[in-house]
């Protein structure tokens, strides 16, 4: 269920543009206010978006703190439904990590919660809502959460690239509802029909011939998988989903980004004034389009420059020993088309039309949404394999709270370190991590609408 395209060019001549006013509300900087706010996501001439905000903006407040530093913020709730904040992909204390009804209770509308927990890696993370994700993050509740590292690298410049996706009613700019349809979570999630980047459909940047740029690409988006390519630009991947990878990989080719998966770009501009440059996404049917324009004008000084170092590492980043290892098998099933028979819902086994019924489409080994016990429970130290079974005929983005894994490649080598992978339906895929983060952690598909449709469990590290 997709709603009518919106242009990046107005043309409904009919509608007048809608005065958004921008209450002036200052939150103090350890403050993260959750509030309602009006913001023209849509283009001039469609009408501005009631939206839940982080401080009244889309994304919201940018949060940058050093390596090694504490992160101190107090989330004040002024919604009028409960919510809590989770911080995705930090090595985070569990009592933190904001995940209601399992690390803690949410926050009442008009209480506060102070989140307070140190920040153990560099890198690109973001922070987004997870009570009832998928309608909070639908409405704009993320925001970007970047981690410096002591030592910046040789740029001239980091920007940070929010990508989200936005269903949206042209005719009164508001979400189109409800956000949870039987249908997008059966089938692909909620896509958007106005895509942008840090809130903006037309998001550019200028630079000069030669600069040379840190692009940190987040996917903010509730279940769009972007397919992205480079114009005017060469580069290399340094980090994906924070973690800096041993040795830069120039880019060839497209760019896949899940939702909630980071990469960390350098890259060199070499288009001239000019010429056509920006980053370009893959459209169904209308092939390559931009997603951001980069406007070039002059030229830097440094030319040539030679290939970039790699980002330092972030500690404790060995290989899992996958000797002794703990095998865990887990299935992924349901879904429009891929005739799941039943699962376990609540305590109790349900065929399809119950599951449906009760809204649940989908299951993680043989249980629909989160069981009151855990997936497994899992020793402090031990390293564990989880092999997926793609059952559905649905990419799925899957996502482990709390610790970083790597996938078990077919020739037996590991890949980078991650927090969100990329499923493929029928295709084999195995992980593997040392569980050295005590607590409860979820792990669930953050195309959100199958997350809260079955795609949920957790398991328990003592
Ligand atoms: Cu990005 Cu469970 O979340
Ligand atoms: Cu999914």
């Amino acid at each position: 269920m997709t709603g009518p395209t919106i242009t990046r060019r107005a043309l409904c001549a009919g509608l007048a543009a809608a005065a958004v006013a921008r209450p002036a509300f200052a939150s103090p900087a350890s403050e993260l206010t959750a509030r309602k706010a009006s913001v023209q996501i849509a283009p001039e001439g469609y009408p501005a978006t009631e939206v839940w905000s982080y401080d009244g903006t889309i994304p919201g407040s940018l949060i940058r703190a050093r390596q090694g530093a504490r992160l101190q913020r107090r989330l004040v709730n002024a919604l009028d439904v409960p919510t809590s904040v989770h911080w995705h992909g930090i090595r985070i204390d569990n009592a933190m990590d904001g995940v209601a009804g399992l690390t803690q209770d949410p926050v009442a509308p008009g209480a506060v919660f102070d989140y307070d927990f140190a920040l153990p890696d560099a890198g690109t993370y973001w922070y987004h809502a997870h009570t009832n994700s998928m309608e909070q993050v639908a409405r704009g509740l993320s925001g970007p959460l970047i981690v410096d590292e002591p030592e910046a690298p040789d740029v001239d410049r980091d920007e940070i690239l929010m990508l989200d996706d936005w269903l949206l009613d042209p005719e009164t700019g508001g979400f189109i509802e409800p956000i949870g349809h039987p249908m997008m979570m059966s089938h692909g999630g909620r896509t958007g029909n106005l895509v942008g980047v840090n809130g903006r459909y037309d998001f550019a940047l200028t630079s000069r011939r030669h600069d040379r740029l840190r692009l940190r690409l987040i996917n903010a988006a509730n279940a769009r998988i972007f397919v992205l390519r480079l114009q005017g630009m060469v580069g290399w991947t340094v980090a994906l989903d924070g973690m800096p990878l041993d040795t830069p990989e120039a880019l060839a080719g497209e760019i896949i980004l899940a939702p909630a998966q980071r990469i960390d770009l350098i890259v060199d501009v070499i288009a001239e004034e000019g010429e056509p440059a920006g980053l370009l996404m893959q459209q169904d049917d209308d092939g390559w389009v931009a997603l951001a324009d980069m406007t070039i004008s002059g030229s830097s000084a440094r030319a040539a420059r030679p290939a970039p170092k790699a980002l330092p590492p972030n500690p404790r980043t060995d290989l899992p020993e996958l000797a002794g290892a703990r095998q865990l098998e887990m299935a992924m099933e349901g879904g429009a088309m891929a005739g799941m028979e039943s699962a376990v819902f609540e305590g109790q086994r349900l065929g399809l039309r119950e599951l449906a019924s009760r809204g649940q489409f989908w299951a993680l080994a043989g249980q629909a949404g989160r069981s009151d016990t855990p997936f497994a429970s899992l020793s402090r130290g031990e390293t564990v394999r989880l092999r997926l079974t793609n059952e559905t005929v649905f990419p799925h983005a899957m996502h482990l709270h709390g610790m970083h894994f790597r996938e078990i490649r077919a020739d037996g080598s590991l890949g980078p370190l991650r927090d969100t992978i990329l499923s493929l339906p029928q295709v084999p895929l195995e992980i593997a991590f040392a569980s050295d983060n005590p607590g409860k952690w979820l792990f669930h598909c953050h195309m959100l609408a199958h997350a809260a449709s079955g795609m949920t469990t957790w398991i328990e590290v003592a």
